[in-house]
């Protein structure tokens, strides 16, 4: 554990520092990609308990060309600090580029993807594939280093497949070159979303690097941050899936870590959130077309009804009778029609708050 880490009552970490960014509580909201946009880290930060947001992943070509497109993407609120923008890639001048227009934007900390298994980002050699190729990844966080002067963090799998689980090594490489927090997802490219969970490359992760490691991988309550803490050492916690479920994970680990009385979620929470959500989700793609041009009418209601189901699919799990709502929702074929949808299920006496 790093010695800037602070701990709480239960002898486990609560605060975090990546140079001389107090990550408090040491809990960050983890990057996912068509899911942290603004609307989406906006309802974390406002529910509470969240130390830091991560962006959604963007190209480093795109944004070293300053498409307008991904400098949208990585645009965050004035008051949200600390932040971290992704970038993704594989060429280290390019990325270089990329992170300084992180930087000239104002981000907290630049953050390099080394995780993303999917198919496309890894055809390129981007995301996980780079786990395979120990050369590149120092010579990407070198360039990216001598590019800026804002913290640098980089964030992996544990390993490609089974038999190269080799996230200590990747992650000493990117701390000798100038990395100052890794995150480590105790899955491999190969595990997908599946596997058997082994968080042993996180705690020797941990054992072996000077600077702090976040552990990552099935977070999502008092119970399963315990164990991600104890059984790795690690200095703190990135909770992703478990925050589209309920973005109270964050309160609720974080009064438990405090050994205080976890947050109760009733049903007119939920309720309220989801319908502040799809507002956000409308206005911020209003405002942010995630496309090249304007969003309005049919089309804005489209990619707002989209980011709604995303969410639901997830959010709905907790609440009795929620999956019957939820399938509604999925079928539903405008942002209103689910909104009623939502608004009537939350009405009926048994989720009246
Ligand atoms: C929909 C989705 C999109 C994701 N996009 C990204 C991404 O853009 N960058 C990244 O580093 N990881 C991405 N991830 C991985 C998460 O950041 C995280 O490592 C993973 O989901 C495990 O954490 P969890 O069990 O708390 O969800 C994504 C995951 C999901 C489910």
């Amino acid at each position: 554990m790093h010695p800037s880490t602070v701990l709480g009552p239960r002898g486990l970490p609560v605060r975090l520092q990546i140079r001389d960014v107090v990550v408090d509580p040491g809990l960050v909201l983890a990057p996912m990609e068509g899911v942290t946009d603004l609307a989406f880290r906006r309802l974390v930060r406002a529910v509470g308990g969240v130390g830091m947001t991560w962006t959604e992943f963007i190209p480093g070509e795109g944004l070293a060309r300053g498409d307008d497109r991904w400098v949208r993407m990585a645009a965050f609120d004035p008051d949200e600090r600390p932040v971290a923008v992704q970038v993704y890639g594989r060429d280290p001048a390019l990325l270089a580029e990329a992170a300084r227009r992180v930087q000239d934007l104002g981000a907290t900390i630049v953050d390099i993807n080394m995780g993303c298994p999917s198919k496309k980002v890894c055809a390129h050699s981007g995301g996980s594939a780079l786990m395979r190729e120990p050369a590149l990844v120092a010579a990407i966080v070198r360039a990216v280093r001598a590019a800026v002067e804002v913290p640098l963090t980089v964030k992996m799998r544990s390993g490609f497949d089974a038999g190269q689980r080799n996230a200590p090594d990747i992650a000493f490489i990117a701390q000798e070159e100038g990395a100052e927090a890794v995150t480590i997802h105790w899955r491999t490219r190969a595990d997908g979303y599946g596997g058997e969970r082994a968080v042993d490359r996180i705690a020797a992760a941990v054992d072996r690097l000077s600077v702090p490691v976040l552990g990552n991988g099935d977070v999502v309550d008092p119970h399963s941050a315990e164990a991600m803490l104890r059984q790795t050492g690690c200095d703190g916690l990135m909770i992703g899936r478990g925050a589209m479920r309920s973005p109270w994970v964050f309160r609720q680990v974080g009064a438990w870590l405090h050994g205080l009385p976890v947050p109760e979620v009733t049903a007119a929470d939920r309720r309220d959130a989801l319908l502040a959500y799809l507002d956000g989700c409308r206005s911020h793609l209003a405002d942010n077309p995630r496309g090249r041009g304007g969003l309005d009418g049919g089309r804005l209601d489209r990619a707002a009804l989209g980011r709604f189901k995303q969410l639901c699919k997830h959010f709905l799990d907790d609440v009795p009778g929620g999956q019957e709502v939820r399938t509604q929702v999925l079928r539903s074929g405008s942002a209103a029609q689910a909104e009623a949808l939502v608004v009537d299920f939350f009405a009926r006496d048994e989720h009246a708050a």
